[in-house]
């Protein structure tokens, strides 16, 4: 390698030879600096990586969670992550109980927005067998897209099909039971279970065209449901944390979990 510049033609030859060792030297340097810190980052920098032996390891997990929202937010390819603002999806469907008192509600070709938007607060691993807990809040989350209504809502019967909006903010706890596979001579995990549970703080809900459009009737049922959410949720909490939980599963959980083996995702 050959550093000499053209200020070296009236330096004597010595001093140029030097000043070339002492710009590879700090090329090397530099260069270990560069891979020190590319150790540090998970894949192209978008999480931090926690230490497995790091006394603070569920601070870490917090700051390496809330250091990737902007990342999350226009999606991670390399780790298999689509952009969460907004995140799409074909079909999220709420099904609940039968005959006269079954709901049937399902959002197709849906929008979610604000799922980067969020502040964890709580996290806690453990290894082996690994499970994973964490709490994130959320101001601001909306659902749109074309629904189909179809049954009752606390004894209202509701139907109709047209667009909707379903805006909220909650606490919400992630519990996630973990297995591990091998693959390729890394070891994976894959997500057995992963549930939602959420502290729901306000909601706002508006059906368009319920009651193929009957203004009067539509006006009552949203009113009715935006009074009413909180015995709604009391009710239907539980399928639609199921419903939610699974669309994040499939969409973001899983195929993150399919790409980075352990190896990546934590330090020894
Ligand atoms: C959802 O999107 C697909 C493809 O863009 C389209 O064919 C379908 O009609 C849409 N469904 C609804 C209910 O809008
Ligand atoms: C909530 O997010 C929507 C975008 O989905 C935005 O239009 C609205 O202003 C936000 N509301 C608050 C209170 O931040």
């Amino acid at each position: 390698m050959h550093f000499k510049d053209r200020n070296c033609f009236w330096l004597v030859g010595l001093w140029c030879e030097m000043r070339s060792a002492l710009v590879l030297a700090l090329a090397l340097a530099l260069g270990q600096v560069a891979m020190a810190s590319s150790e540090e980052t998970l894949l192209g920098g978008a999480f931090k990586v926690c230490s497995r032996s790091d006394p603070q390891l569920e601070q870490c997990i917090l700051d390496s969670l809330n250091g990737a929202r902007d990342k999350l937010a226009t999606g991670i390819p390399e780790l298999g992550i689509p952009s969460l603002e907004p995140l799409r999806g074909t079909e999220i469907q709420l099904r609940e109980g039968e005959e006269d008192f079954h709901l049937q509600l399902v959002l197709r070709n849906f929008s979610w927005i604000g799922l980067s938007d969020f502040i964890a607060t709580k996290a806690r691993i453990q290894f082996s067998p690994p499970y994973l807990e964490f709490v994130t809040t959320f101001n601001n989350m909306s659902l749109t897209g074309p629904y189909e209504f179809g049954g009752s809502v606390l004894m209202l019967r509701i139907n109709g099909n047209g667009d909707s909006y379903l805006n909220w903010g909650s606490t919400l706890t992630h519990r996630l039971r973990l297995e591990e596979e091998q693959r390729g001579g890394e070891v994976y995990w894959r997500a057995a279970e992963y549930s939602w549970q959420q502290d729901v703080a306000h909601v706002r809900i508006h059906f368009k065209n319920l009651f193929r459009g009957n203004k009067r009737l539509g006006l009552y049922a949203n009113q009715f449901l935006n009074r009413n959410w909180r015995p709604a949720y009391a009710v239907y909490g539980p399928v639609a944390n199921n419903a939610l939980a699974d669309t994040i599963k499939r969409l973001v959980l899983d195929p993150f979990l399919a790409r980075v083996p352990v190896s990546k995702m934590f330090a020894p």
